[in-house]
């Protein structure tokens, strides 16, 4: 399926070298070629080094594809988007439970049409590498059409996508609902036909505690005992009036992320995207379940959500990856994401530095995802999903990047002025899947 043949790119070559549980560890950990070469087989990393090192490893038979002021960077990784969200993004003036009933759920009922769901799909996996980000956590509707137009999409291009069908029973349209039984079928036969088949993951989707029944969470619970390596992606603690609900909603549980701690739905293959307005007895949860936060900025500032608390992220010892939340969230490109991110922080007196909001794009995300073994890097072996940047791609940033004075703030600029412009070529699977035009 995937190209057998060798590749070679010369550019300059930059990731960080291991998980860390402290973010004071991740500047010590980047690896960074000025002058680098990065040989590529079978859609794995062969060798990465210095180009003079290398070049005489390089085959006769192979071009070599030279990037000269480029950044090859592991592709970037977005812990939490809605595919179906991409149509609404901007939909003006509303905070969350507004916003859902006004804008989201109406929209969401098209993808019931898998025709339309097939464009929506092709459309969304291009935005998505046209921003150099080569994983993604997706939500799809609640119509298992949904989800195999958008597994067949990646599946073409052995992108590693994750994602499922939405389980929501209550709380939203008739249009949108399913049952508990219809919720469990579904998933599961989307699961026998999708989870690792080539490169795809199935996520388990129930879409926040207010939109399923009990019975419904605990079918979720039963899947996911059934199918331990699944993920399970949902929402939690993002609005303080969706908290209140929940608390209406489930008198008998401790708060909301014991609503869906007592289902099973903890652990270290599930992911919470907001996580803002968090207890100590949920930070403490997230924390003993080695389950994932997923930090949306553009999102919890578009919806007036909040501040999320990274720095607590860390002191607690919470995985955390960065997530676009596409269509509340306002941009599909991560260097925006982190643009915003480090603003959020700003505005709680932490500074948030460049090496460590590309390590939370790359590997951080990746080890959020429990993928760490495969993505994130560029250790030898590991898949070879990569973005080639372009520092420069406008007069301001080249007059910006000219004055920086080390790697730190050229990164730092790259992450301020950055957007789609800066990502020149996008390869997934080893291939050349997206060339700026
Ligand atoms: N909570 C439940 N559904 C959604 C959604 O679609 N987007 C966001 N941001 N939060 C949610
Ligand atoms: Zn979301």
């Amino acid at each position: 399926e995937h190209s057998q043949s060798v590749k070679a790119i010369r550019a300059s070559i930059l990731d960080i070298a291991r998980v860390v549980d402290n973010p004071e560890d991740i500047e010590k950990n980047v690896r960074y070629i000025d002058d680098g070469l990065m040989l590529i087989a079978n859609g794995r990393i062969e060798w990465v080094g210095n180009w003079q090192d290398g070049k005489d490893m390089v085959p006769d038979s192979v071009r070599i594809r030279s990037y000269p002021g480029k950044i090859l960077m592991p592709g970037f990784i977005d812990t939490h988007i809605h595919y179906p969200q991409a149509e609404m993004v901007g939909a003006y003036g509303e905070q969350l439970l507004e916003w859902l009933n006004n804008y989201t759920f109406p929209t969401e009922a098209r993808y019931k049409d898998k025709d339309y769901a097939r464009e929506m799909s092709a459309f969304f996996l291009k935005q998505l590498l046209r921003n150099g980000t080569t994983t993604a956590l997706v939500f799809g509707t609640v119509h298992p059409e949904s989800v195999d137009a958008l597994f067949e999409a990646a599946e073409n291009i052995n992108m590693r996508i994750i994602a499922g069908k939405v389980m929501m029973d209550r709380n939203a349209p008739d249009y949108l609902l399913d049952t508990p039984e219809t919720s469990y079928n579904q998933t599961k036969e989307l699961i026998e036909k999708w989870h690792k088949r080539g490169r795809l993951l199935y996520a388990i989707t129930p879409r926040f505690a207010p939109t399923s029944s009990p019975e419904q969470l605990a079918m979720a619970g039963k899947l996911k005992q059934e199918y331990p390596d699944t993920y399970l992606h949902t929402h939690l603690c993002e609005n303080k009036n969706e908290i209140e609900w929940v608390k209406e909603l489930f008198p008998e549980q401790d708060g909301y992320l014991d609503v869906y701690h007592q289902h099973g739905l903890t652990g270290s293959k599930s992911v919470f995207a907001h996580c803002i307005h968090l207890e100590d007895k949920e930070w403490d949860c997230l924390h003993d379940t080695d389950s994932a936060i997923a930090f949306c900025p553009t999102s919890n500032l578009y919806l007036g959500s909040g501040l999320f608390k990274l720095q607590e992220a860390w002191q607690r010892k919470v995985k955390v990856g960065m997530g676009t939340d596409i269509g509340a969230g306002t941009t599909f490109n991560m260097l925006q994401t982190l643009n915003e991110a480090y603003k959020v922080m700003q505005l709680q007196q932490h500074r948030l530095s460049a090496f460590e909001a590309f390590y939370l794009a790359t590997l951080g995300g990746a080890k959020s995802l429990s993928l760490d073994h495969l993505i994130g890097n560029f250790d030898i072996g590991k898949e070879a999903d990569f973005v080639v940047i372009d520092p420069c791609s406008t007069p301001l940033q080249q007059l910006r990047f000219d004055s920086s004075k080390d790697l730190a703030e050229e990164l730092f600029v790259l992450m301020t002025l950055g957007d789609d412009r800066s990502i020149y070529r996008t390869y997934v699977d080893g291939r050349l899947v997206y060339e700026r035009g």
